[in-house]
């Protein structure tokens, strides 16, 4: 495909998204939150339905990604503006990599895509940009835009934006458990030193703090093997929107909630 064909493609399909998505908002109603209430520190999402979006409307699934793409860019406004410190975002799971190929490849044009428009306002806004996940297998072109963005924002110190890209929380442990392993075996680690604190530092997630709340769109009621071993008392909120139309409001929906929930961690 030619870059003119491609980039005349991406203009339509953004456009069609752009329509639907205001009438979607017209639809939409407002969630109060208590804003001086408790806001969860850190907010988790696990992007899906943009597939199921696309279909909905006849359109290619590559439509229902640009869609949720801007909705990233709404979402990452909406939190920083009402002071939650980090945000992450599950972009392409270990998985996804089984997908045709066009769509591949057009998942991972996005963050670059994101940031060619995005990076200034995230500087401005003092956003630090993280990528979590393996950078293995990551095209050239996608690690490149990351990398840069990660060290353009490296010493801002507002809300922590991080892409969960090529993430897989299993293969997350098995790369903890072998760096630990070596650690053990070059005399460096003594086993009975292992415990929460060593293993979640050898996650990607190193010292980010686990998160408080996990959204899930689009009706799915599971984890997709996102931040297992971090999710282990967080709040969940699954809601049937799928994410092309999830809103800022649908985020304070999720917050309200959050906000009546008693978290006892096992305790009485
Ligand atoms: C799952 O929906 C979604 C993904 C695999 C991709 C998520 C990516 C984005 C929302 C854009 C990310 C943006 C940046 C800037 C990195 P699905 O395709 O599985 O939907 P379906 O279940 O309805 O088919």
């Amino acid at each position: 495909m030619s870059i003119s064909l491609f980039l005349g493609e991406n203009l339509m399909l953004d456009r069609i998204s752009q329509m639907f998505a205001r009438k979607d908002k017209q639809a939409g109603h407002e969630e109060e939150f208590d804003e001086s209430g408790v806001i969860p520190a850190h907010i988790a999402v696990i992007m899906d339905g943009n597939g199921r979006w696309a279909k909905n409307r006849n359109l290619p699934r590559i439509a229902g990604h640009r869609a949720g793409m801007n909705r990233v860019k709404e979402i990452v406004r909406a939190a920083d503006g009402i002071g939650v410190n980090i945000l992450t975002l599950y972009a392409f799971s270990t998985e996804n990599w089984k997908r045709p190929r066009d769509e591949v490849d057009f998942l991972m044009r996005l963050p670059q895509e994101y940031l060619s428009t995005e990076l200034e306002e995230l500087v401005e806004r003092n956003v630090r940009l993280r990528m979590v996940g393996s950078k293995q297998e990551l095209p050239g072109h996608t690690l490149e835009a990351l990398e840069a963005a990660e060290e353009r924002t490296s010493s801002n110190t507002g809300l922590q934006l991080n892409f969960a890209l090529n993430y897989g929380g299993r293969k997350e442990i098995i790369q903890a458990f072998t760096e630990i392993a070596r650690l053990v075996q070059n005399g460096d680690l003594c086993p009975d030193a292992i415990d929460e604190n060593v293993i979640a530092q050898h996650l990607y997630t190193g010292e980010i703090p686990d998160p408080d709340l996990l959204i899930r769109t689009s009706g799915e009621i599971r984890i997709s093997n996102f931040m297992l071993w971090q999710l282990a008392y967080t709040e969940m909120w699954f809601t049937d929107i799928l994410w092309p139309d999830f809103t800022k409001e649908h985020l304070f929906q999720a917050i309200a909630d959050y906000q009546g929930r008693a978290r006892r961690y096992g305790a009485v």
